[in-house]
């Protein structure tokens, strides 16, 4: 079962994975791209104190950044030792006032519409019935809230990586496209959306090295402003992006 898997998974990373989901951003290769991310996300969100649900939230390092920004922030996740995680992290940030965690499924929350914003952020494609998990989102969120997502798209479940993990502890690793987001965005019942690249796709696009060589643009870098640009004024409803819905 995929669900006990997500449980289970930190378990069977061991006291390695603890100290990752502990440090995360900082411990992350991609270090710099996750602080855009979550950067670019803090940007689309009402001044805090908002009230901010961060669905999926692992060891909890989104949920501290947003409680540091000042938002009341209530972090949840299905796997128990993730939440422990959460809330140690929380403590030795000094936000455990403004950072509150919640162990259950996202799939089947029941919280009163009382938030500003809700985030998926990398946990949506872990889901398995995202229709279920979006609608759980709709309802926690007041009327006007934003629901953000930051997930993978079409191809994401074909990665050697992701096949890796399947394999290995049995999570789910799905593709997310912002078309599968809207479709059970607008079933859900939210009324606006709006389509954003990926702080990764602008970083590989925009802040590469130079070629200084004869040719100022690579073929390929020429494919990726290409796909930078189709991805701002036409935006790609395959491709990994940020998706806001509007309730
Ligand atoms: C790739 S991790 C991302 C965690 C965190 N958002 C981060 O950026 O570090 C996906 C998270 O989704 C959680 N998850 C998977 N299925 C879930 C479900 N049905 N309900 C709540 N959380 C779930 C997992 O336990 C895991 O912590």
């Amino acid at each position: 079962m995929p669900k006990d898997a997500e449980r289970a998974y930190l378990a069977n990373m061991g006291e390695s994975g603890v100290a990752h989901s502990l440090s995360k951003p900082f411990s992350d290769p991609q270090c710099g791209i996750q602080l855009a991310s979550i950067g670019f996300i803090m940007s689309l969100l009402p001044p805090p104190p908002a009230r901010i649900l961060d669905l999926g939230c692992g060891g909890g390092w989104t949920s501290i950044f947003l409680a540091r920004h000042g938002h009341d922030v209530t972090g949840q996740d299905i796997a128990p030792d993730m939440i422990a995680v959460a809330r140690e992290n929380a403590r030795l940030n000094g936000v455990e006032d403004r950072a509150t965690f919640l162990c259950s499924d996202f799939e089947q929350l029941e919280l009163d519409g009382r938030f500003d914003a809700a985030i998926f952020f990398d946990a949506l494609h872990h889901a398995e019935d995202e229709a279920l998990a979006i609608r759980s989102a709709w309802r926690a969120l007041r009327p006007g809230g934003l629901l953000i997502t930051h997930e993978p798209g079409e191809g994401h479940s074909q990665s050697a990586e992701s096949i890796d993990a399947m394999e290995r502890f049995g999570v789910n690793e799905r593709d997310m496209p912002p078309h599968v987001i809207i479709a059970r965005g607008r079933q859900a019942g939210f009324t606006g959306f709006r389509v954003l690249p990926m702080p990764s796709l602008l970083f590989s696009t925009f802040y590469q090295e130079r070629d200084f060589s004869g040719r100022w643009l690579s073929k390929r870098r020429w494919k990726m402003l290409r796909r930078a640009m189709r991805m701002l004024f036409m935006p790609d409803p395959k491709e990994g992006a940020v998706v806001v819905l509007t309730k």
